[in-house]
C-alpha cells in the first residue's frame, strides 16, 4: 500500500515511573507473545479509512477500493510465505493461530472419519494441541530428542516409528515451526514429506517463526500453515490460514456464510468454486487484513534474511551471556541454535520475583509462567522440580513453594532488538543478584506463585482513556 518501505515501530520510546521513581524508556524483550506494532500498520490503516467500506461489491468507488485491496492481501500474505498461488490460498481467520487450529481440527476430523489417530508434537502450544484432543480420537504425542531440561527438536526416529505404528490410521501431524518456550526449531519440512507417505496431512504453526526467517512454501509440502497477525507486527489484524487447495477442498465449506456460496436455495446451496472466496465468509477483518499484508510487504523489501542474520546474533548473543552465569539455567538442547526466544530459570530468585523486578526497577519487559505450553514446560523443569530441596519448608507451605518454582523465564526478541538490549538485561540481573535480599522485601508472593510489589503499580486508565 505504501511507496515508504521502512521498518518502523510503535513504542521503542514508551517510558514508565519505576518503582525507585525514575522515568526509564522500557525494553522490549516480549515480542514472542506480541511485538510492537509496525507503523506501517497505522500508517495502511489511516490510508485506508477514509475509503473504507464492505467488501464483495464493486458497485461505488469505496467498495472498489476496499475489495481490491483485500483482494492484493490474500495475494501479498501468499507472496510473503513464498507460496504458489497454483497450490495455496490465504484465509483470514477470526482470533489468529487458535481460530485457524480449532476449524482445521474441526474439519479434518469430520472429513476423515477412518482416521482416527492425530500425531501431536510434545513442545506444543495449547492452541495446537487441545483442539485436536478436543476433535480428535486419539492424540499421540511425538517425543523429543534429548531428557529433561535439554530436550531439543522432534525426535524423527520416534516420529516414524509412530506414523509406522499407526499407518493408515493417521489424520494428520500438529507441529510448530518453532517452539514459543524455547525457540527450538522443528524440521517440518522432513515431518512433511514422512507424514504424506503415511497418507497423513500436516498442520504448521507457524506463530512463532513468521516473523523471524523467511517462509517458503513454493512445493506444495506442507498442508496448512497458520499463523496471527499481531505476530507479525499487526496487533489489529486477524489469524492467517494458508492452505493448501487440494487439502481444503477435502475439508468441504468451513464456517459457511454470506460471500462463500454462489447460489442458495430454501433447499440448497452451492459453494464458490475459487478460493479463498469458498472459504472466507461473513466480513472479515478487513482493515486488519490489509494492515498486515502492508507489513508483510515492508518486511520482504526491508529482507527476512537479513532480519534472520541480525536476529540470529542477537539470540547468540543472549543465550552466551545467559551461559556465562552459574546460575541460570537455560532450558532446551544447547546444542541448538534459537530463534526469537528461550526460556531460563535462575537458581537463587523465583521466575515471577525476576519477572516482576525486572519490569518494576528497570522497565524491562519479560514473560515467565508455563507460555501456554504446560505440558512442554513440565517435562523440561521434571528433574527440577523433583529435586527440590524441601527441607526447612513448613509442611503447610510446600505447595506453594512449588508453585512458585513451577515456570520460567522467557526472553524474546523482535526486529527492533539489539544486542544492547541484551547487555540491559544481563546488567539488571547482576544487578538483582547483588540486591536480591532488600529487594525481596518490597514484595509479597501470591498463592499461585506471582510476586506483587507492595506500593508500585502503574495506572492503565491514565495511559489508555483519553481525558
Ligand atoms: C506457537 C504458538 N501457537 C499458537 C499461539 C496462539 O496464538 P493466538 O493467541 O494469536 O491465537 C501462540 C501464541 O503465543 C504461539 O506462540
Amino acid at each position: 500500500m505504501s511507496n515508504k518501505s521502512k521498518l518502523e515501530f510503535i513504542g521503542l520510546d514508551t517510558q514508565y515511573k519505576s518503582a525507585k521513581g525514575a522515568i526509564i524508556t522500557r525494553t522490549h524483550l516480549d515480542g514472542a507473545a506480541s511485538p510492537l506494532a509496525c507503523a506501517t500498520s497505522i500508517e495502511a490503516i489511516s490510508r485506508l479509512l477514509p475509503h473504507y467500506s464492505n467488501t464483495h461489491s464493486y458497485v461505488h468507488n469505496s467498495a472498489k477500493v476496499s475489495t481490491k485491496a483485500l483482494n492484493w492481501a490474500h495475494s501479498q500474505i501468499l507472496r510473503f510465505v513464498g507460496a504458489s498461488n497454483e497450490f495455496y490460498t490465504s484465509i483470514f481467520t477470526g482470533a489468529g493461530t487458535t481460530a485457524a487450529i480449532n476449524r482445521l481440527a474441526r474439519g479434518l476430523k469430520a472429513s476423515r472419519p477412518q482416521k482416527p489417530v492425530i500425531l501431536v508434537s510434545a513442545m506444543e502450544h495449547h492452541a495446537n494441541d487441545l483442539p485436536h484432543r478436543q476433535f480428535g480420537n486419539q492424540v499421540k504425542f511425538i517425543p523429543l530428542q534429548g531428557e529433561g531440561s535439554q530436550q531439543g527438536s522432534v525426535d524423527m526416529l520416534e516420529y516414524e516409528k509412530l506414523l509406522k505404528d499407526h499407518k493408515t490410521q493417521i489424520n494428520y501431524v500438529a507441529v510448530s515451526s518453532v517452539s514459543n518456550v524455547t525457540g527450538i526449531k522443528n524440521p517440518v519440512r522432513e515431518m512433511a514429506t514422512l507424514a504424506h507417505e503415511y497418507g497423513a496431512k500436516i498442520i504448521v504453526d507457524g506463530a512463532q517463526s513468521v516473523a523471524h526467517e523467511r517462509t517458503i512454501l513454493d512445493d506444495s509440502n506442507i498442508d496448512f500453515f497458520i499463523f496471527s497477525g499481531h505476530k507479525l507486527y499487526t496487533p489489529m489484524s486477524p489469524g492467517v490460514l494458508i492452505a493448501d487447495k487440494k487439502a481444503m477442498e477435502e475439508l468441504g465449506g468451513q464456517d459457511l456464510g454470506g460471500g462463500s456460496v454462489s447460489s442458495v436455495s430454501y433447499f440448497d446451496y452451492e459453494l464458490l468454486p475459487s478460493y479463498p472466496a469458498r472459504e472466507q465468509s461473513g466480513t472479515p477483518n478487513i482493515v486488519g487484513a490489509i494492515a498486515l499484508a502492508s507489513v508483510s510487504k515492508v518486511l520482504l523489501e526491508t529482507g527476512m534474511d537479513e532480519l534472520r542474520k541480525s536476529e540470529t546474533e542477537i539470540m547468540a548473543h543472549l543465550f552466551s551471556r545467559l551461559n556465562d552465569n552459574e546460575n541460570i539455567r537455560v532450558y532446551g538442547d544447547h546444542l541448538l541454535a534459537r530463534t526469537g526466544a528461550l526460556a531460563f530459570n535462575h537458581s537463587l530468585i523465583d521466575h515471577g520475583l525476576l519477572a516482576a523486578i525486572l519490569n518494576d526497577y528497570y522497565g524491562i519487559a519479560v514473560r515467565n509462567e508455563c507460555f501456554c505450553a504446560h505440558p512442554y514446560v513440565s517435562s523440561l523443569l521434571k528433574e527440577e522440580l523433583w529435586e527440590l530441596d524441601l527441607d526447612g519448608v513448613d509442611e503447610y507451605e510446600q505447595e506453594d513453594f512449588i508453585n512458585r518454582k513451577r515456570g520460567m523465564v522467557r526472553v524474546s526478541i523482535s526486529a527492533y532488538n539489539t544486542k544492547l538490549d541484551i547487555d540491559r538485561l544481563m546488567s539488571a540481573i547482576e544487578d538483582v543478584e547483588g540486591n536480591i535480599n532488600e529487594l525481596k522485601t518490597h514484595y509479597r508472593v501470591q498463592p499461585d506463585g506471582s510476586y506483587t510489589h507492595n506500593n508500585y503499580d502503574i495506572n492503565w486508565e491514565t495511559v489508555v482513556l483519553s481525558h
